[in-house]
């Protein structure tokens, strides 16, 4: 019996829907953890922020507040008590879920913001490059995204870093295609890796085995765009954030000084931590916070 949230390893949807909300303030444990063991897990992903483990004076070995980077692309973390990765295929079916799950999280939680993302021609960022290409796959995935230890409470947690990344479209659409390509280190039309990509290419930037220890993550992103505003869904499980943090502060230069080339077009909005409760029997396992 698996013990993890199942979408997690599953395949990108066609749709989705981020909800993000907030505890309210009479909401107490007992009623935070019946709200949450309301919500279905095989259709979504649920994860807790470390202001609401905070709020009860909680924790949850390996979880934390996101820090701060050293980059002016780069926002301050946003403290949220709550996102749910809602998703499905039809966009109507999806929002009548996200309307019954914020009914059911009603007398605990309040609403902070909805996101629509989508599948953009089979699983490309909104540039047009291929995302997901280098994730592990089969048990590589499971061993990168799924706390596995002998801690039963815990065990089949994950830990997701989101962050909301907005490109500026017409800024990279007026770049040569040979300079568009730099920026990524592949190349659009085949996905080939560029050997001369220059140190800044985001591929060389993040190359998973380069890392000391091999810095491996469950990307899970999607395009989102609201009116003509648009751009990526960052979401990466992990059994813990130290790959995402060693990528990440690579990417701002931290390491050498040079700066992720992404940053030419596309900077982040808003980011967060949050922690993926187990589950048994197809609910949330709270135990680790419940004792
Ligand atoms: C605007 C935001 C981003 C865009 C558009 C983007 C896009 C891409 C693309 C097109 C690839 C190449 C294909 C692939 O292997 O998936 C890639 C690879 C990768 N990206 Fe990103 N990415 C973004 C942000 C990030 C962030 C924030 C991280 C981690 C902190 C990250 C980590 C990675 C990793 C680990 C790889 C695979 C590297 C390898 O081992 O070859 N990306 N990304």
């Amino acid at each position: 019996m698996k013990n993890y949230q199942p979408c997690i390893l599953q395949p990108l949807p066609e749709q989705a829907v981020y909800l993000t909300c907030n505890l309210n303030r009479s909401a107490s444990l007992e009623q935070v953890i019946e709200a949450l063991q309301s919500l279905d897990t095989d259709n979504n992903v649920v994860a807790i922020g470390q202001s609401l483990l905070d709020r009860f004076n909680q924790s949850v070995p390996c979880m934390r507040a996101m820090p701060a980077f050293a980059s002016q692309h780069i926002g301050a973390a946003t403290a949220i008590d709550l996102w749910c990765w809602i998703r499905g295929d039809d966009r109507g079916e999806l929002l009548h879920r996200t309307r019954r799950i914020i009914h059911h999280l009603e007398p605990v939680f309040d609403l902070v913001d909805t996101t629509d993302a989508y599948l953009y021609a089979s699983g490309r960022d909104l540039t047009g490059y291929e995302d997901g290409t280098e994730n592990p796959v089969g048990e590589a995935a499971f061993e990168a995204a799924i706390l596995m230890n002998d801690n039963s409470d815990l065990s089949g947690s994950s830990f997701v870093a989101v962050q909301q990344w907005q490109h500026d479209l017409d800024r990279f659409d007026a770049l040569p295609d040979e300079q568009q390509d730099n920026i990524i280190g592949r190349r659009r039309s085949d996905n080939l890796e560029l050997d001369d990509a220059p140190e800044s290419a985001h591929v060389k930037r993040t190359a998973q085995e380069s890392f000391d220890p091999e810095a491996f993550l469950v990307r899970r992103s999607m395009p989102w765009s609201i009116k003509l505003q648009a751009g990526l869904m960052f979401v990466a499980f992990g059994h813990s954030f130290d790959a995402f943090e060693a990528q990440l502060n690579r990417m701002t230069g931290a390491d050498d000084g040079i700066e992720d080339g992404l940053f030419q077009f596309s900077r982040v909005l808003n980011s967060a931590y949050y922690w993926c409760p187990p589950v048994k029997q197809g609910k949330l396992n709270l135990a680790a916070i419940n004792s």
